[in-house]
């Protein structure tokens, strides 16, 4: 246990770090491959070193740190180029709460109007929990759509949803929970014929979608050419293998980022865009330092890599009589199970990380780049392991 109250005397850094050693062997490793509910992974060693170089920036003081505004708006640039969103503005955030947050309050402020109840907002199931903490926060009520087998966004649902409060309407390019990606055009029309802004949380599929289609792989659009879109989330600290905290929010046009904009008490520095004031200008070097590392040939072979394990995943679960909830369209497989959490608790017993979806009441796995294809071969085993426990101790697993 760690002391917590305030130290009484100074130590050494090397005692400071030997404690921090001490802590990482409690701490799971994603290189032991065993990590399957996390959209996070290790970021790129060239992140961690441009992250330490830029660690004392602060892109929230642009006369101090202006190379650092500068990476922050070039990383900005080259992710809104990667979504086909070129001309819109944006900033990097601490991850997709953040840039869903700033969205949907845009959203409640361009949708203001004398006339209208308590302004809401409109999503499928799906959804995720970041956009119900802002709605919570921006005093909005959330209606929730049906989802389709896929677990996509019923367009005619979400049209029901909508009334003469309804400020937004959320789209999401690769939900959490199986990473489905909702029909994001259908929903732009939806927005365009009532006159509602449109946000698309990529958060999860911004860094696979766009790499995924140069592989051939067929998913609905969600540029710019898409007339109707108000603003989208893309976490670089996600599938974008940078540190945390990464995220980008960008907003279609400098007048709705302008909804958002906040004034500082001091002159010289710019307007705040975000949430927070202080913010890493390390994340915007780490976040640089990725992209141009690996560019378009090192995120497609990544996602190749990743497609080609979850189709591993995929094919083993079949082979074992288990039942997927819906074929994955990106890199979360979900399993039916008759009892997920006791599965859940008995794998990690075994020191193995899946999730649960509580909606769906299935096992959840999301495939990452630390989980090397024989890891998943033998996770699967694992997993046949404790149902073939729980069916023989009377279960029905
Ligand atoms: C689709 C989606 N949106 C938003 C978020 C929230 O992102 P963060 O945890 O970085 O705040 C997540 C996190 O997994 C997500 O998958």
């Amino acid at each position: 246990m760690l002391p917590r109250e305030f130290p009484q005397r100074s130590v050494s850094p090397t005692e400071a770090l030997a404690a921090l050693h001490a802590l990482g062997g409690r701490q799971v490793r994603y290189e032991d491959g065993r990590v399957l509910n996390s959209i996070c992974t290790r970021p790129l060693p060239v992140a961690i070193e441009a992250f330490r170089r830029f660690a004392h920036t602060n892109l929230g003081d642009n006369r101090l740190f202006p190379a650092a505004v500068e990476l922050e708006q070039a990383v900005v640039g080259m992710i809104a180029d990667l979504v086909e969103w070129q001309g819109a503005v944006g900033n990097l955030v601490s991850g997709g709460t953040e840039a869903n947050l700033l969205a949907l309050w845009a959203a409640r402020e361009q949708g203001r109007s004398p006339r209208a109840g308590r302004p809401e907002i409109a999503a499928g199931l799906g959804v995720h929990f970041s956009v119900e903490k802002a709605a919570a926060l921006l005093g909005l009520e959330l209606r929730r759509a049906r989802l389709d087998g896929r677990g996509r966004t019923d367009i005619e649902d979400l049209e029901a949803c909508i009334n003469e409060n309804t400020v937004a309407l959320v789209a999401t390019a690769g939900t959490s929970e199986l990473g489905a990606v909702d029909d994001v055009e259908a929903v732009a029309e939806l927005g365009r014929r009532h006159g509602i802004y449109v946000h698309v949380d990529a958060a999860t599929g911004g860094f696979l979608i766009p790499f995924a289609r140069g592989l051939g792989h067929r998913y609905p659009r969600f540029d710019l050419g898409v007339p109707g879109l108000c603003s989208i989330t893309i976490d670089p600290h996600k599938y974008g293998l940078s540190v945390i905290p990464s995220g980008c929010v960008l907003f279609a046009h400098p007048r709705i980022q302008e909804l958002v904009a906040w004034d500082s008490h001091y002159k010289g520095t710019q307007r705040h865009t975000t949430l927070l004031g202080t913010r890493p200008g390390g994340a915007a070097a780490a976040t640089f330092a990725v992209l141009t590392t690996l560019g378009r040939p090192g995120f497609e072979r990544l996602v190749a890599e990743c497609f080609a394990r979850r189709d591993l995943l995929v094919s083993e679960l079949g082979q074992r009589g288990f039942t997927l909830v819906t074929s994955p369209e990106l890199t979360i497989v979900g399993v039916r199970c008759a009892d997920p959490d006791d599965v859940l608790r008995r794998l990690e017993e075994q020191g193995w990380f899946a999730s649960v979806s509580r909606r769906l009441q299935a096992l959840r796995i999301v495939v990452h780049r630390h989980t090397p294809p024989e890891r998943l071969v033998e996770f699967v085993d694992a997993l046949c392991g404790v149902q073939q426990g729980l069916v023989a101790v009377g279960g029905t697993a």
